[in-house]
């Protein structure tokens, strides 16, 4: 196997994609896209969801529409929004990276790290930690599976130092079908989670990022402005 993004459309897919009921998601929507998002959403108990192209997009935009400048953003180290997105979460969605150790086990973070990290000493020329971006499956850990208890717990001690929540779930569905549980329990704490169609599931393109109605409606406006 060379990648999982190699993965072709199955006959059923291509029947699917060529029977789809097709209207314009630029101008007044398209259903099937609409039928895919509220879909995703479900799954991943979002309110909404908005169709990017590509996961790193999804993960952009999730950081974009928190990130500013003199902002920082934690992650666990080898994490694709550190490594693999050609640094664009700062050069595009302004935040500097901090990298996180594994202190948890491979791709894993304990809380206890991440509320030091989140301390804001509150002097105006140091940046303003605001976001921790969590990746389940964490890719180049191995494709490791955090479990819901232990997201859980890290989520909660970010959003009690005020930091937002970002799930890198390019693999999601891989960790869950690990774990015999919903995506949906992966997801507790996180304001926002980005999936991928193209790694495993066969869809020849295309991501999800899912989250409130208020920042689907923001995140539209993002992707439009990545083109
Ligand atoms: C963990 C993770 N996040 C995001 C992405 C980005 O997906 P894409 O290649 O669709 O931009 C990948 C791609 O391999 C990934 O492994």
């Amino acid at each position: 196997m060379r990648s999982d993004t190699v993965t072709l459309p199955t006959e059923a897919m291509r029947r699917a994609m060529a029977e789809a009921e097709v209207g314009d998601d630029v101008l007044d929507g398209d259903p099937t896209m609409r039928e895919l998002e509220e879909r995703v959403a479900g799954l991943l108990g979002a309110a909404d969801a908005l169709w990017t192209p590509t996961g790193s997009m999804a993960n952009l935009i999730a950081l974009m529409s928190r990130l500013g400048r003199g902002d920082s953003f934690l992650a666990p180290q080898g994490a694709h929004v550190l490594d693999f997105e050609l640094g664009t979460a700062a050069w595009l969605a302004g935040g500097m990276p901090r990298p996180l150790p594994h202190d948890a086990g491979p791709g894993k973070v304990t809380a206890s790290a991440v509320r030091r990290a989140a301390a804001d000493d509150g002097f105006y020329a140091s940046l303003r930690p605001v976001l921790l971006c969590l990746e389940n499956t964490h890719n180049s850990a191995g494709g490791t599976v955090t479990a819901p208890e232990e997201h859980a717990s890290v989520a909660a001690a970010a959003r009690a130092a005020r930091l937002s929540v970002h799930l890198d779930g390019a693999r999601l569905w891989n960790a869950a079908v690990a774990l015999g549980v919903p995506p949906g329990a992966l997801t507790v704490g996180a304001d926002t989670v980005a999936v991928c169609l193209s790694k495993g599931l066969g869809a020849p393109v295309g991501s999800v990022v899912a989250g409130s109605a208020e920042f689907v409606e923001y995140a539209r406006r993002l992707r439009k402005m990545l083109g």
